[in-house]
């Protein structure tokens, strides 16, 4: 028998909404920090699906930018390279935390290119670009501009060495690159000098009016209007969005040599996926974006990022005639245990390595039930999170089940009865649904877990109230047990119909157990007379060990130790501390024998080499393949870098640098010692 309607559904007016995610840069892992907003995303998209809106979400790998360029470099792979790899490896993390977005694209995308020009072109034919030169550093060895946090030097302030070249970490003083004592390359070591360029800018003080009065038309948390207001007082300024080359990105029309900056192209990648997402399916992309638009646009961001997504992108698609966001959605960080993610305490943990212990549903839940609509930032306590997913979901909801369904199972023949034992109860779980829906639509989950877990104590009270563990015992009651075990599946089934935007995989197995689909539409019906399957066990508690495990995976060994032969010439002269990049000149060149040269499947440019410095072994991936055989390089003396830290590269670490001389291509040198130069032995 079907399932049988209490009260009938509130019809209301189906929505059309467009849903983002901040983009992910292409040169990093996804990591706990990135999966609070596409779980917080992720959350809202599937509820808004449940109530029957029409719901795209859509987010892409952010491509462009110098941090990408230079970290493709010295992984030996072209950009384009890297970011294919990076946007499958980011798209399989999320889908395996459950995010699903209908686009997960790439702004290095014909799309985007073909957007932005539009959009450029727009606001030029408007009158809101304009063009001036200005001097920047550059860094004369790479023969490119440095961006701020590629120069280091001493703080003119508080002449604190070893700087970011835009504020010190010592005592928080902000200051142009070339304010800095004794600035350097980060790229090179190389002293940069002042260059001269020629930069578009954006007019973006023409738009202070319209910003003020669309922060004001509640798109915003009112604290983040509030602090955006600051911008407003010291008064807008000209936005650079010109790079000069080289420069991983799209060239502007009409200005060979110079790039978009890579927050010009990043939030029109959100246009660029939805358009790709529009032109596979058939969706019509000016419905969602022309300036008559009547759908709904929200962009999940982080607190950092506000200031592009409040004041720089909305301008811009004014003033190119676009729709404005209707929302922008600001969340906090992530700490873990109370303190700011740790890469050598091992809090710094990446989706992978999560995955690799623990249930993605897990977090879900978790960040659910810490998430609100206000910017503060969610601590994720690893004992709270055990806790609360053990109580809660195991404990509570899932225990609902486990409690009935054998009793069902076994002595009703996997059928619920006709009969719903207390309809008040059963009421008040639906009657629930309002506030429920109100919670999630104002991204407060919290609000909703809390009403959620309240009727899950409510269930559970029902049942040890009628305990069928002891009623089935007794031949009489046996059609009151089959009225106790079917209300609490049915209490289960509201719940999990509840649950489901936030734990969607448990959903599922809670359908197929159920063998009837948890839509919101259906909250109103209860199962009578309704086969179920046999139940197994849905969730696995919490194992704090398991916790423990990925934090011992996530710690990075930033100074590994090193074994060294007692007879090596190293022991007399030893090798100096580990130094970081910037300290390059401070560099400790050895002999070294290749011991063995190879290919590295996958990569263009690179060749393996194990160095022997009299005694210890090296692994060095070393940019030579054009001008050598891995054949030709093995019982070679080479000089090497011994010192340099090691650096984590897609194909392994490599630990130290071969020195080489030439143009480049097959013009690649390494240097040779002189004959009597043995492994080990210090170059200067
Ligand atoms: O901050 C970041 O991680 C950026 N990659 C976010 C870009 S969001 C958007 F504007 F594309
Ligand atoms: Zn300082």
């Amino acid at each position: 028998m079907p399932a049988q309607p209490l009260s009938s559904t509130t019809s209301h007016q189906a929505r059309k909404i467009l849903v983002t995610s901040a983009l992910p840069y292409a040169n990093g892992s996804i990591h706990l920090g990135h999966l609070l907003e596409h779980i917080q995303t992720d959350i809202w998209t599937r509820f808004q699906r449940m109530q029957g809106h029409t719901c795209y979400s859509v987010c892409a790998d952010d491509a462009h930018g110098t941090p990408v360029m230079l970290k493709a470099q010295q992984l030996g792979i072209t950009p384009e390279e890297m970011v294919a790899q990076t946007r499958a490896e980011h798209h399989q993390d999320l889908l395996d935390f459950h995010v699903n977005y209908d686009n997960y694209y790439v702004t290095h995308s014909d799309e985007n290119k073909v957007l932005c020009e539009e959009v450029y072109t727009r606001l030029q034919a408007a009158g809101y670009i304009s063009q001036r030169t200005i001097s920047q550093l550059y860094d004369p060895q790479k023969n490119m501009f440095l961006p701020d946090r590629f120069v280091k030097g001493t703080c003119p302030s508080c002449k604190s060495e070893d700087q970011n070249g835009d504020s010190c970490d010592v005592c928080s003083a902000t200051y142009d690159p070339t304010e800095l004592i004794n600035p350097r390359s980060v790229v090179s070591g190389a002293t940069p000098v002042l260059r001269d360029s020629e930069h578009y800018f954006f007019d973006l003080p023409q738009f202070a009016g319209m910003l003020q009065d669309w922060l004001k038309s509640g798109a915003i948390q009112i604290e983040m209007a509030n602090k955006l207001q600051e911008w407003f007082e010291k008064g807008l300024q000209q936005w650079d969005i010109s790079r000069d080359a080289p420069y991983f990105g799209f060239e502007i029309p009409g200005a060979p040599g110079k790039f978009f900056y890579v927050w010009v192209d990043a939030p029109v990648g959100y246009m660029a996926s939805f358009k790709n997402l529009c032109d596979r399916q058939g969706i019509d992309f000016d419905e969602y974006w022309a300036k008559d638009s009547s759908a709904e646009l929200y962009h999940f961001i982080g607190k950092d990022i506000t200031y592009f997504h409040c004041l720089f992108w909305p301008a811009m698609l004014e003033g190119a005639g676009f729709r404005k966001p209707t929302g922008v959605n600001v969340h906090g960080f992530v700490t873990v245990n109370g303190a700011k993610m740790s890469k050598s305490k091992g809090t710094f943990i990446k989706g992978r390595t999560y995955l690799n212990h623990l249930n993605p549903e897990y977090l879900r839940y978790y960040f659910a039930s810490k998430l609100s609509d206000a910017v503060s930032d969610i601590d994720l306590n690893f004992e709270d999170f055990a806790q609360k997913v053990n109580a809660d979901l195991v404990g509570k909801v899932v225990n609902i089940a486990s409690r009935c369904a054998s009793f069902i199972n076994k002595r009703f023949d996997s059928r619920l009865s006709n009969t719903v034992l207390e309809p008040a109860l059963v009421a008040e779980f639906q009657a629930a649904q309002t506030s429920i829906a109100d919670a999630y639509e104002k991204r407060q989950y919290s609000k909703a877990i809390r009403e959620i877990m309240a009727l899950a104590d409510k269930a559970n009270q029902f049942i040890d109230a009628n305990a069928p563990w002891v009623s089935i015992k007794d031949p009489s009651k046996l059609q009151f047990t089959h009225d106790v075990c079917s209300l609490g599946l049915n209490l289960f089934r509201l719940l999990m119909i509840y649950l489901k935007p936030v734990v969607p995989a448990l959903a599922q197995q809670a359908e197929q157990f159920l063998n009837d689909s948890l839509t919101w539409s259906s909250l109103n019906e209860t199962l009578k007379d309704h086969e179920v399957n046999s139940f197994k066990a849905l969730l696995q508690r919490v194992e704090m060990d398991k916790i423990t495990a990925m934090v011992e995976d996530s710690k990075e060994n930033l100074a590994p130790t090193k074994t060294v032969d007692p007879n090596s010439p190293l022991l007399k002269d030893p090798i100096a501390p580990i130094i970081s990049f910037d300290d390059f000149a401070k560099v400790d060149l050895r002999v070294a024998l290749i011991a063995k040269a190879e290919h590295v499947d996958g990569a263009e440019k690179l060749l393996r080499l194990e160095l022997d410095l009299g005694g210890e072994c090296r692994q060095v991936f070393a940019g030579i393949k054009s001008a050598y055989q891995p054949e030709d390089l093995i019982g070679k003396h080479t000089v090497m870098v011994a010192n340099l830290a090691p650096r984590k590269m897609r194909f392994g670490l490599s630990e130290g640098m071969v020195l080489a001389a030439g143009p480049g291509g097959k013009d690649l040198f390494i240097l040779e010692p002189h004959a009597g130069a043995t492994a080990g032995m210090k170059v200067k």
